[in-house]
């Protein structure tokens, strides 16, 4: 049996936590599906760590709807949710609308995510009246991070946390069926997680959130370029990929690969009656 939105919901009322980390291609898909991970977000984040971006601002709609058709591919029990890119969805809702439709009809996605508080309350609303399930994101929304001032914690000071609570709450009435919290303070996520009747997925959010969602190259670690401090590291995988290719440029160079166990056995009689046939 699939996850599906309805699942994700109660859970909050069940209190049993929800796990959710990013694909973005089917080995990986495959392998976070049959780990039981309940929800595998196709996010934006691909446009830093797959394809070498700065941020995710310059990511497209046909760079996401391409990972998310193979992460659909990848996925039997999970729920996919597919990253709105910036501009997908901010232009007019008609816009929004006919983009969520095609995460959902071209890719395979069950839902969407898309960032922002009460600004995009009412596209979420159209979304979600079209019929496509939509998971919200505050807190730091990466595609905006400029005018956030940069990539930092937000809701520190009275005002701002009380701006939080109001977008979380928005998105919640709006809709939405769950909600990423990006990067703020832990017991301000414990207040916005009690208050709004959705599940929050914390990343950089504390201990308190219904879920917690991470980006599988950086707890996998094998992203190198930077980490964020809220992240585990499960894994150093680089530094044990690294070293598994460096054994075959060495074993390659030295003629010790490949041997005789990683080769087709051939008959030497066929070889002798070719050079004799010539
Ligand atoms: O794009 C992404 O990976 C995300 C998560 C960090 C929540 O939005």
């Amino acid at each position: 049996m699939s996850m599906t939105p309805v699942d994700i919901l109660s859970f909050k009322e069940s209190g049993r936590k929800i796990t959710m980390l990013t694909a973005y291609d089917y080995s990986m898909a495959r392998m976070l599906d049959s780990a039981g991970i309940d929800v595998l977000l196709v996010g934006d984040s691909l446009g830093m760590v797959v394809l070498g971006y700065e941020s995710t601002v310059p990511v497209t709609m046909e760079e996401m709807l391409h990972h998310c058709r193979a992460v659909s591919r990848g996925t039997e029990k999970a729920l996919v949710v597919g990253d709105m890119p910036f501009m997908s969805y901010q232009v007019s809702e008609n816009e929004a609308v006919h983009n969520a439709g095609r995460f959902v009809k071209e890719a395979g996605c069950h839902a969407v995510k898309l960032e922002g508080g009460r600004e995009v309350a009412s596209t979420i609303k159209k979304i979600v009246r079209a019929g496509i399930p939509v998971m919200g994101h505050v807190g730091l929304t990466p595609q905006t991070a400029t005018a956030l001032g940069g990539y930092k914690v937000q809701g520190r000071d009275l005002e701002s946390a009380r701006r939080l609570l109001e977008d979380a709450v928005a998105v919640s009435e709006a809709g939405a069926f769950a909600l990423v919290l990006e990067c703020v303070p832990d017991t301000l996520a414990r207040y916005i997680t009690e208050t709004v009747t959705i599940p929050t997925i914390g990343i950089g959010a504390g201990p308190w959130c219904d879920g917690q969602v991470l980006v599988t190259h950086d707890m996998l670690g094998l992203f190198e370029k930077f980490c964020p401090s809220f992240v585990k590291q499960y894994a150093k995988f680089s530094e044990q990929m690294k070293a598994a290719l460096a054994d075959f440029a060495r074993e390659v160079g030295q003629g010790s690969f490949p041997d005789e166990q990683h080769s087709f056995k051939g008959d030497s009689d066929i070889v002798e009656k070719l050079k004799m046939s010539k």
